[in-house]
């Protein structure tokens, strides 16, 4: 790891206090101290009763406050790939970030840092106190469903970006919060499974980017997960949690459940779990305090827990007695005083992360893994006749969809930012190729209109059992969600309803596809007549009532220009949880068959096709995995067929995670553009026309095939068990150990130039830790300015494979930029725990002798240089440094 990350920003701060004055005496008992009271005094001070009630949420997003000792209420809120608030809502945008395997793929710490700076100052300028961001999970299985929020599938590499985010976030005084702890590395049955997995394979795999985010990066928030770890759900972890977290790690923050994980009051009280959310029911209130007078929980436990809140508070500046007082040089500090001083931003509108930093980022992600007689970048004085294909060339997935997904405040569609960026001359034609939704789209803007306000959009109401109108609106989406805030005598299990009608307005004659989504009792009219009406179950898991609802679906007959009157009626189930969603959905009837003949036209009339192809909308998802790595729909025929007929094809794939490319070595360049956020079409004008280069290199292995994937699906058993039992060996360095050869090896990513590497010395061990410094030197050989990432493996020593211990592992990394035919020497520190490994017997780090290998290159496969490091004595590793 290199860049900020390693910057240790634990200083301790000192904290002076004011006696407290203010507040209900009836509520605190008076403080008689001499010194100003800590986190603790101020915890005594309370009643049990009044402490409690602290510890769970006051509603979905919010903490309650304690006026008595000066405590407001924080405000959490979703992240990571922007900042949604605490409502999904068109009229509240925010930032669309490049999701975090985009990240990943840039390799780039300080760039991750600028944009978690940004993100925090966004979610600052919105008044959220807490970020649930970031995702720290491991891409074990490529079909991870929620992998676009992972880093990577190499905990080094999510450690050091992790890191630097977390710095990010709270270098704006907003607190970041590490999740899910641990072993969320899968969706399947999330909230039951027994994920088994050996202590060392834990420490040396998923529990070490946690450790790093909270050693070095000092994250003032961990979620504990869902899922079970050898047979303890993390909520009530006790070894995980209290032993491992807090007491050997140092952890000081507030361990908050995942939303709905709390689900018993002695064991997550006891395995010292912090906050349970979201409120204000929940596992604790009365049960708790009962706990408390029976000295299950000790008041210790509890004050502890309080304490911990306090200190969040105090960090954020919910704490408004007294202000935190700077250790020297602590710049995260005094942006969290500064906050402390000028807290909100009320009636201003919110600081959104910039535009042109994100189209920056998101090229930086983008990694070109083939460029067939350098294809790209494209040379515009060449071409007069572009064709711009694909589903996702004019319908692309900037996010993945659950928890982190946010309304944009635009998107940049590539078809229309590469005609932008193209001279009037070039012709260029635009066509979808195929269909690949898996509900039925959204209509798009400006083809509905509210009859009530006259307006793009619709008209709201929530109706109670009567039939009176309790509240109304106008939306201009038909997409809604909500968690808390609809009228009393609304929502689950409730006999209110909620009514949306609008008139449509048709592009084109003919046959169109109407639906209506929600989990419960489904009504759908058109000019009065009905065409649908149906009840959906009710899903597994909570938040599928918000990403994937149950669908009903009619056809229609339509005359363009001729608008249509509908009304969706929609009564949520009984049984149902989790957020109340209803959605409208829109689309001409097409047929594959078409799309793909136009397509395959187009692209035979044209000097090159760009064919932009990938996930749909809830192909990725918190909620679910995925079933297959193929693209979905009839993409792979869609660009079989493009190659064919036009041999400067260039493919682009928008995924947040590996699909198969079987027609790879029939295109001439393959780019990889995950799921890139907000900026998609303008960096991606930018990198194909050759105004910027792609940065990036992959965090996760693409396999050849299904069949030698090391972890393909991750179904628990019929008992509820997840056996990790490929032990260590996931990603690169299961591909490694069988010796197979994926489709494009971790790591590997071409940029727009080239580079020698020149040589490596490893030129000290630093004397706080026994880091070791390697200094590399590489040339830019090719023709243009570029960068370049410098990957540092490490092999152990003797037949680590025979051990079922990886070939090498990535053990630090570097980014490196330089002019043509310049050199540039970078140092890359590996730090001494990568040379260590978890003794299970000794339950300890160890460090054994002998001759470890240190190998320097391009990718995990592309290995360029070697240097030997002997290591003389078994011993125990400092375990100072992830
Ligand atoms: C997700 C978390 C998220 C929380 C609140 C959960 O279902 O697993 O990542 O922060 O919901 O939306």
């Amino acid at each position: 790891m290199t860049g900020p990350e390693l910057t240790t920003h634990l200083a301790a701060r000192t904290t002076t206090m004011a006696p407290v004055v203010s507040g209900d005496p009836a509520a605190a008992a008076p403080l008689v101290i001499a010194r100003p009271p800590t986190e603790r005094d101020l915890a005594a001070s309370l009643p049990v009763a009044e402490k409690v009630r602290l510890l769970s949420g006051a509603d979905s997003w919010r903490t309650h406050d304690c006026p008595s000792v000066g405590l407001r209420q924080m405000v959490t809120s979703d992240g990571p790939n922007g900042v949604r608030g605490a409502t999904k809502d068109e009229r509240n945008p925010s930032a669309c970030l490049p999701s975090p395997s985009a990240l990943g793929a840039s390799w780039d710490a300080d760039l991750v840092y600028r944009l978690a700076a940004a993100l925090g100052a966004e979610a600052r300028s919105k008044g959220i106190d807490v970020l649930l961001a970031p995702t720290v999970n491991l891409m074990r299985t490529p079909l991870g469903g929620r992998g676009f929020e992972f880093f990577a599938e190499d905990p080094v590499l999510t450690g050091g970006l992790a890191s630097a985010f977390v710095r990010g976030v709270q270098s704006a005084g907003v607190a970041a919060t590490v999740k899910h702890f641990v072993g969320n590395d899968s969706e399947t049955e999330r909230w039951t499974y027994d994920a088994r997995v050996s202590e060392s394979v834990l420490r040396e795999l998923y529990l070490l980017p946690f450790e790093a985010c909270v050693r070095v990066a000092g994250t003032w928030l961990v979620m504990a997960a869902y899922n079970k770890v050898n047979g303890s759900p993390m909520t009530e972890n006790l070894r995980l949690l209290r032993d491992v977290l807090k007491n050997e790690w140092g952890f000081d923050g507030v361990v908050t459940s995942d939303w709905h994980a709390a689900r018993s009051t002695h064991a997550t009280a006891l395995a010292t779990l912090d906050l349970s959310m979201p409120g204000p029911e929940g596992p604790w209130g009365e049960l708790l305090v009962r706990a408390v007078d029976e000295g299950i929980v000790t008041k210790d436990l509890l004050d502890d827990k309080v304490a911990r809140l306090l200190r969040l508070a105090r960090r954020v500046g919910a704490l408004t007695q007294p202000a935190v007082q700077l250790a020297p040089g602590d710049a995260s500090g005094r942006a969290a005083n500064d906050r402390v001083i000028a807290r909100t931003t009320n009636g201003q509108a919110p600081a959104l992360v910039d535009a042109g930093l994100l189209r920056h980022a998101a090229a930086e992600s983008f990694v070109l893994l083939r460029n067939a007689d350098d294809a790209l970048p494209l040379d515009r004085s060449a071409i007069s006749r572009l064709a711009v294909i694909g589903p996702n060339a004019v319908s692309p997935v900037i996010q993945g969809g659950g928890s982190a997904g946010v309304t944009p405040v635009s998107v940049s569609v590539p078809a229309d930012a590469i005609r932008a960026e193209l001279p009037d001359h070039v012709q260029v034609s635009v066509s979808a190729g195929c269909q690949t939704w898996h509900t039925v789209p959204d209509a798009p803007p400006g083809i509905l209109t509210d009859p009530v306000t006259g307006t793009p959009g619709l008209h709201l109401e929530f109706i109670d059992r009567e039939g009176t109108v309790i509240a109304a609106e106008h939306r201009a989406s038909a997409n809604l969600a909500w968690w808390d805030g609809v009228p009393d005598g609304i929502g689950w299990g409730k006999p209110g309803r909620v009514v949306l009608t609008t008139s449509f307005r048709p592009r084109e004659s003919g046959s169109h596809l109407l639906s209506v989504a929600g989990v419960g009792s489904l009504l759908l009219q058109a000019d009065g007549v009905t065409v649908i009406d149906g009840v959906t179950a009710v899903p597994d898991d909570p938040v599928e009532a918000m990403t994937r609802p149950g669908e009903l679906r009619a056809g229609i007959s339509l005359e363009a220009g001729t608008p249509a009157r509908l009304r969706v009626e929609f009564l949520p189930a009984a049984g149902g949880e989790g957020p109340l969603a209803v959605r409208l959905g829109i689309a001409p009837v097409a047929e594959d068959d078409d799309l793909l003949a136009a397509a395959e036209t187009a692209a035979a009339a044209a000097d090159a096709a760009v064919v932009i192809v990938g996930s749909a909308e809830l192909t990725e998802s918190e909620g679910f995995d995925r079933p297959t790595l193929a693209l979905p729909g009839r993409q792979d025929e869609l660009i079989a067929r493009v190659a064919a007929v036009n041999r400067n094809t260039i493919v682009v794939v928008n995924s947040g995670m590996p699909v198969l490319m079987p027609w790879a070595g029939q295109a001439a360049a393959v780019l990889y553009a995950w799921l890139p956020g907000q900026e998609f079409g303008t960096a991606l004008a930018d990198v194909l026309l050759g105004q910027a280069e792609p940065g990036g290199r992959l965090p996760v292995t693409i396999p050849a095939d299904e069949t030698t994937v090391p972890v393909l699906h991750a179904e628990p058993g019929a008992d509820g068990v997840l056996d990790y039992s490929e032990g260590l060996l996931i990603g690169y360095r299961g591909y490694d150990a069988a010796g197979l050869a994926p489709a494009y090896a971790f790591g590997h990513g071409l940029g727009y130039t080239t580079w020698d590497y020149e040589s490596v010395e490893c030129a000290r061990w630093l004397p706080d830790g026994g880091d070791l410094e390697l200094s590399v030197r590489v040339r830019n050989t090719g023709g243009r300015s570029g960068k370049e990432v410098v990957q540092a493996y490490l092999a152990e020593p003797g037949d680590p494979a025979r051990r079922g211990r990886p070939v090498r592992a990535l053990a630090a990394f570097a980014v490196v930029r330089a002019a043509p035919g310049e050199s540039a020497q970078v140092t890359v520190t590996i730090p001494a725990r990568a040379f260590a490994r978890y003794d299970e017997s000794l339950a300890s780090w160890i460090t054994q002798g002998g001759e470890f290998t240190v190998q320097v290159g391009a990718s995990s496969r592309d290995l360029r240089l070697t240097a030997a490091v002997r290591l003389t004595a078994l011993s125990s590793a400092r375990p100072g440094r992830a």
